[in-house]
């Protein structure tokens, strides 16, 4: 089952490509000429967009890996929706009884579709007679059957604890709904055209990124035997940061934290000094500016920068800390660079996990699917 890799993570980071065509497959409308984009169709979404577009507000729900994915689309949902999206650690709905009402549409992200707390929300939502819409892997799951419409992404089984192809998967199905939902936008047609040419192009891209793997195993190798490593992102790449952290920390048992950078001056900048490593993503988007201008704060305080950079970008060189500090990764649409810029996180936790001796596929504590609140 695991192939030519040694574990099950590995084999699921290294099938990403694959597994967005899948997601994609039948949702993407292609010009006869097989490359251009022409149009998104959502089988299972149809009869309920333009409720959606009528709703108050779309809120996001999920756990863990599947909350980050929540983070990585809401700014696209907003920009091409122009409705308010909100976001909502499932576990935290309960406990806080959200105001939820029937015109909002509650979008239910899960893997497995099985986790309890995310699970109860939608029941929740449910009985407040909100519109509920699933993001699913596994067809027939808990989630997949008690929501009212929803996508399946496709990705094909998931046996690592630690999610990875679930997650690209997950913001790949909210890019096409978004693109769904604001198809009839005439002020929108360049911007979900470039979004458009950049899904065509995303798995091949996504493979570009897979060539990382032996610089994360080098870098890995320096940062082996540290206790802490932070990573500052913003705007589209906030998720990234969070993702990334949460990557090392569950399967390599490695304290880790994602930052967002805008809050960097306001607590976590007392933490830097010559000896913590740092992870910045610096890609170029809106915020690119901004993210220079943390890297220079950062390095003037002597900090160990690794540095997430477009491969076309040299101007950074000369702030990271080493040859292996600099990762260069390749350009796509500013929204779906999250895609990309994952990837070598995902790598160098996986290396981190196997240098340090731990289990892979089935970290300490931890379970593929929480059914209990
Ligand atoms: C469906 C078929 C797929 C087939 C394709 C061809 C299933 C499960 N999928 O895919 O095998 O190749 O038609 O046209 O038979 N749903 C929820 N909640 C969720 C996820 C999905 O209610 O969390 C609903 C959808 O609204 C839809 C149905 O389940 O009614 C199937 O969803 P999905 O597999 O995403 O639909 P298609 O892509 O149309
Ligand atoms: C568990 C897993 O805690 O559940 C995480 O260890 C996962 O990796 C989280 O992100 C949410 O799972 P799901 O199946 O609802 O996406």
């Amino acid at each position: 089952m695991k192939g030519n890799y040694d574990h099950f993570m590995k084999k699921e980071i290294h099938e990403q490509p694959d597994a967005m065509t899948q997601t994609m497959r039948g949702r993407v409308v292609f010009e006869p000429d097989g490359k251009t984009v022409q149009r998104v169709f959502i089988g299972g979404m149809v009869d309920y967009l333009s409720t959606i577009r009528r709703s108050r507000r779309i809120i996001l729900c999920g756990c863990g890996t599947s909350y980050h994915s929540a983070i990585a689309i809401r700014s696209l949902m907003e920009e091409l929706t122009e409705l308010p999206v909100t976001l909502e650690l499932a576990s935290d709905v309960l406990d806080r009884q959200c105001p939820f009402f029937r015109d909002d549409s509650i979008i239910f992200i899960s893997q497995s579709g099985e986790t309890a707390d995310t699970l109860r929300a939608l029941e929740y939502a449910k009985s407040k007679g909100a519109l509920c819409i699933g993001i699913v892997n596994v067809v027939g799951s808990a989630i997949s059957r008690a929501t009212d419409c929803g996508i399946h992404i496709n990705a094909g089984a998931e046996i690592g604890v630690a999610s990875t192809k679930a997650y690209t998967c997950q913001i790949t199905a909210m890019v096409l709904l978004t693109l769904a939902l604001s198809e009839d936008s005439r002020s929108l047609h360049d911007r979900r055209m470039e979004i458009m040419r950049g899904l065509a192009d995303l798995p091949d891209n996504m493979r570009r990124a897979l060539e990382l793997d032996q610089q994360m195993l080098s870098l890995a190798k320096t940062l082996v035997n540290e206790n802490s490593l932070l990573l500052f992102g913003r705007g589209f790449n906030y998720a990234t940061a969070l993702e990334g952290a949460l990557k090392v920390k569950e399967v390599a048992l490695l304290h880790s934290e994602g930052i967002l950078a805008g809050e960097m001056k306001h607590g976590p900048l007392a933490l830097v000094d010559d000896t913590l490593p740092l992870v910045v993503i610096a890609t170029r988007d809106s915020s690119y500016v901004k993210q220079k201008s943390v890297i220079e704060q950062l390095r003037a305080r002597d900090a160990r920068c690794i540095l997430i950079v477009g491969e076309n970008d040299d101007s950074l060189d000369q702030y990271a800390c080493g040859k292996d500090m600099i990762i260069r990764v390749p350009e796509v649409a500013d929204c779906l660079q999250p895609l990309i810029n994952i990837v070598p996180l995902q790598l160098l936790s996986y290396h981190l996990t196997v240098l340090r001796g731990h289990n892979v596929d089935q970290p300490r504590n931890l379970a593929k699917s929480v059914t209990v609140e």
